[in-house]
C-alpha cells in the first residue's frame, strides 16, 4: 500500500529503449559519440524535463555498469572468483560513489534480497522493485523509470536483471556456486540475502537521484 501512495504522488513514466541491459559487457565504443550527438553533457544535469532525466539516467546507468562490469571481469581474469569476491567486496561502492561525484548524483544498486547491507532497499525504492516485478522478463530488459522521490528530487530507476554470468556468485547454493566460494561470501557477509536467483531474475535496481529538486 505505502508502494501505491509513493507512486500516486509522483510521476511515472515507462518507456522502451533499444539497449541491451544483459549482464555481458556492453560495447563501450560509440558511449561518447552517442552523448555529443545527443547533445548530453554527463555533468552538469543540463534538461531538467522529464526527458532529460531519463537520458541523463540511462547514460550514467551505463557508464557506472561498464565501469563495474570491466573492473569485474578485470579481478576474475586476475585471481578468479574468490578474488573478484574480495574485490566488489571493497571496490564496489567507491566505483560507484566515485562516479557519483563526477555527475552529481547519488548512484545505487538496491535490492530487496541484497548481499551488502548498505544496499537494501528503503520503502521507496522497494516500491519502485515492486512496479517493475509485475513485468515480464523481455519487458523488463527494456523499462525504466523517472519518478520524484518524497523530498522532490527526481529519480531514474531501472531493473538489473540477472545473467547467466552472475550465477557464480549469486545462483543456485546447490548448483551454481562453488562450496569455497558460497563459504567466502558468507565471510565477507554474514548476512547475505543475494543467493538463488535465477537467469532473468530482477536481481534489484539501479536508482539514480539528481540533486535538483523540480516539479516534474
Ligand atoms: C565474483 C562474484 C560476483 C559476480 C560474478 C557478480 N556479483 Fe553481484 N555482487 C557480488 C558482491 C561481492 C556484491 C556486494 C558488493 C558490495 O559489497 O557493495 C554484489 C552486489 C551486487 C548488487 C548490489 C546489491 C546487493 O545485493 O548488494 C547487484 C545488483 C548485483 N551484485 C548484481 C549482479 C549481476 C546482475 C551480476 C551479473 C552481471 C553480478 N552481480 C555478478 C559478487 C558478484
Amino acid at each position: 500500500m505505502k508502494a501505491l501512495i509513493y507512486t500516486l504522488r509522483i510521476l511515472i513514466v515507462f518507456t522502451l529503449f533499444a539497449w541491451v541491459t544483459g549482464c555481458s559487457a556492453t560495447d563501450h565504443s560509440n558511449t561518447n559519440a552517442e552523448n555529443k550527438s545527443k547533445g548530453l553533457a554527463l555533468k552538469p544535469v543540463s534538461d531538467t524535463s522529464l526527458d532529460g532525466f531519463r537520458a541523463q539516467g540511462k547514460l550514467i546507468v551505463k557508464e557506472t555498469f561498464i565501469a563495474l562490469s570491466s573492473e569485474l571481469k578485470n579481478a576474475i581474469q586476475e585471481g578468479g572468483v574468490p578474488h573478484a569476491l574480495s574485490f566488489c567486496n571493497a571496490a564496489a561502492l567507491p566505483v560507484t560513489d566515485s562516479l557519483a561525484k563526477i555527475y552529481d548524483v547519488d548512484i545505487k544498486r538496491v535490492s530487496l534480497k541484497n548481499r551488502n547491507p548498505l544496499n537494501q532497499a528503503d520503502a521507496f525504492e522497494a516500491s519502485l522493485i515492486e512496479t517493475f516485478t509485475k513485468l515480464s522478463v523481455a519487458d523488463l530488459s527494456q523499462v525504466n523509470m523517472v519518478v520524484q522521490d518524497a523530498d522532490g528530487f527526481p529519480v531514474y530507476a531501472q531493473p538489473i536483471i540477472l545473467g547467466e554470468n552472475c550465477l557464480q556468485c549469486h545462483g543456485s547454493i546447490e548448483k551454481d556456486i562453488r562450496p569455497e566460494n558460497l563459504k567466502l561470501i558468507r565471510k565477507l557477509y554474514p548476512d547475505d540475502k543475494a543467493v538463488d536467483y535465477n537467469v532473468g531474475d530482477l536481481r534489484g535496481i539501479w536508482r539514480i537521484r539528481f540533486n535538483i529538486k523540480v516539479t516534474l
